[in-house]
């Protein structure tokens, strides 16, 4: 699915390697220091998973500075410039569609959050593997 995705905008096979290196958090060794994208991802994380404490205490949900720090993605600069791509950006608004969605859902905030996970996730697939460990354990597991 990932392969299939990057291999509309580049051969799969030798960059799609490199992508997924760049993307390795856990031994991330960048020379120019991390991107504008890496820092604004990491605090991405944090934030859902305060919100997910909100929502698994039933204390609040998403907030609208949430929503405008997704949309920041869109122009903030990547480590890796290919991966600026229609693909990207469509995930992206993915992504904040889903937030919209999540804020005005009263009902099911554990679902919801879930499935905005899985838009981090689609296109970490698709663009930077080496998270996606990660990024699973803020799935809301249900009781
Ligand atoms: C539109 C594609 C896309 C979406 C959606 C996305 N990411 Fe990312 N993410 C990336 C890319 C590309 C990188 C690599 C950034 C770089 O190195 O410049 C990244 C990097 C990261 C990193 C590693 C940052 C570091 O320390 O270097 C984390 C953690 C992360 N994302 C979490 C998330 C979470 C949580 C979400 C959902 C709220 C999310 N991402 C949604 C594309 C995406």
């Amino acid at each position: 699915m990932g392969c299939f995705l990057a291999s509309l905008f580049f051969a799969c096979n030798s960059e799609e390697a490199q992508v997924e290196e760049s993307c390795e958090v856990e031994t991330v060794v960048n020379p120019n220091g991390d991107s504008e994208l890496a820092l604004l991802m990491r605090q991405m994380y944090l934030d859902a998973d305060s919100i997910k404490q909100l929502i698994v205490s039933n204390e609040g949900t998403i907030s609208d500075e949430f929503i405008t720090e997704l949309q920041r993605v869109h122009a903030a600069i990547p480590t890796d410039s290919t991966v600026k791509t229609p693909e990207f950006k469509a995930f992206n608004d993915l992504l904040i569609n889903q937030a919209k969605a999540l804020q005005e859902n009263t009902k099911d905030r554990v679902e919801g959050f879930n499935q905005l996970v899985a838009r981090c996730i689609d296109c970490h697939q698709s663009f930077c593997p080496g998270p996606i460990k990660r990024i699973k354990k803020l799935i809301i597991i249900p009781i």
